[in-house]
Formats: structure tokens, sequence, C-alpha cells
């Protein structure tokens, strides 16, 4: 089985989380590549924070670089994505928009500051299709390494 983990984050808390799934998964000996989605609209300071909100909540596509790998290559996709106004962010609105056909198997995984997480997970099964199980990590929990064992919960649940 190889297995593609794609993710947006703005401040870093989604990378550590995909970086720990990853790690996970290559201690069992699973193929794994990482291909973080970047958004070509500037989110960051203040200003960035009240249009990412704003951009989430209307549903706004965004541009996003160029990918390195195709999903299609893949028997599973996992996709992550913060939390933003209770939605999914742009960017990775706009992955699955962009590739869903390439797409066979999913999981998802979210982080957030406390909620939201629900309404997330279905914005992005509207477009990509049910996935076989999601994860919802808490931001705090990430920082604090607390969240291991729900990677190891939500891993044993997808293969
Ligand atoms: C624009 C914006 C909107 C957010 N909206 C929510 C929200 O609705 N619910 C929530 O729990 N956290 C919300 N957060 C917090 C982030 O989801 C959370 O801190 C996340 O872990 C950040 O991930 P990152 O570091 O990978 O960017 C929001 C953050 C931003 C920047």
């Amino acid at each position: 089985m190889n297995i593609l983990i794609s993710y947006y984050s703005r401040t870093g808390t989604t990378r550590k989380a995909a970086m720990d799934i990853k790690e996970v998964l290559n201690k069992k000996d699973i193929e794994v590549k990482t291909e973080e989605i970047i958004d070509k609209k500037n989110r960051d300071g203040n200003t960035g924070y009240v249009i990412a909100g704003k951009d989430a909540l209307m549903k706004k596509k965004t541009e996003i670089k160029d990918i390195s790998y195709h999903p299609e290559n893949f028997d599973m996709l996992i996709v992550g994505t913060p939390v933003w106004a209770g939605k999914v962010t742009p960017a990775i609105r706009t992955y699955l928009e962009n590739y869903k056909d390439e797409i066979s198997q999913t999981a998802f995984f979210c982080t957030h500051g406390g909620g939201g997480e629900s309404k997330t997970f279905n914005d992005m099964q509207e477009i990509a299709g049910e996935p076989k199980e999601v994860l919802s990590l808490r931001d705090k929990d990430v920082e604090e390494r607390k969240h291991l064992e729900d990677i190891s919960n939500f891993l044993e649940r997808i293969l």
C-alpha cells in the first residue's frame, strides 16, 4: 500500500500533525509521500487572518502552487486542513476540486482551536466523497504532543 498525505498549513500545526502521521506509517514500513499544498494568496498577519476566515466562509477557491504528486498514483490519500470559520481552507477546497477525479480512497484530518470539525469534514466529503475515516485534533494537543494516540487509532482504522 502506498499513501499520499496532502495538507495545507498556515501556522504549522497541521504540518506537524501530517509529519507525525507520516512517522507512524513509516514505522509500519508503509510507503508515504507528503505534499504541502501552497496557497498563492498571502494569508499573513491580521489582515490575512480576517480575509482567510471570510474566504473560507464563502467557500471560495484560491490559486495553489503546482503539485509534486498526483493522487491517482496512490492507494490512499490522507488530506489535512486547519478548520477556518467552521469550513475547509480554500487551498484544500481547491486541491480537492482540482484532483477529485484522481482520488479513490480518502481519509481526512483537521486541526482546530476547539470546534467546527464536523462541518469541515462535510465540506470535504461534498467534494471528494465519503472518507474511510476522519481524525480531528485540537491545535493545543498537537503543540503539547498529546495527539499521538489519536493518530495511532486513526491509522489502525484505515489500514
Ligand atoms: C482564519 C482562521 C479561522 C479559524 N477558524 C476556526 C474555527 O472556526 N474553529 C476552530 O476551532 N479553530 C479555528 N481556527 C484555528 C485553527 O483551525 C487552528 O489553530 C489550526 O490548528 C491552525 O492550523 P495551522 O497551524 O496548520 O494553520 C481558525 C484559524 C484561522 C487562521
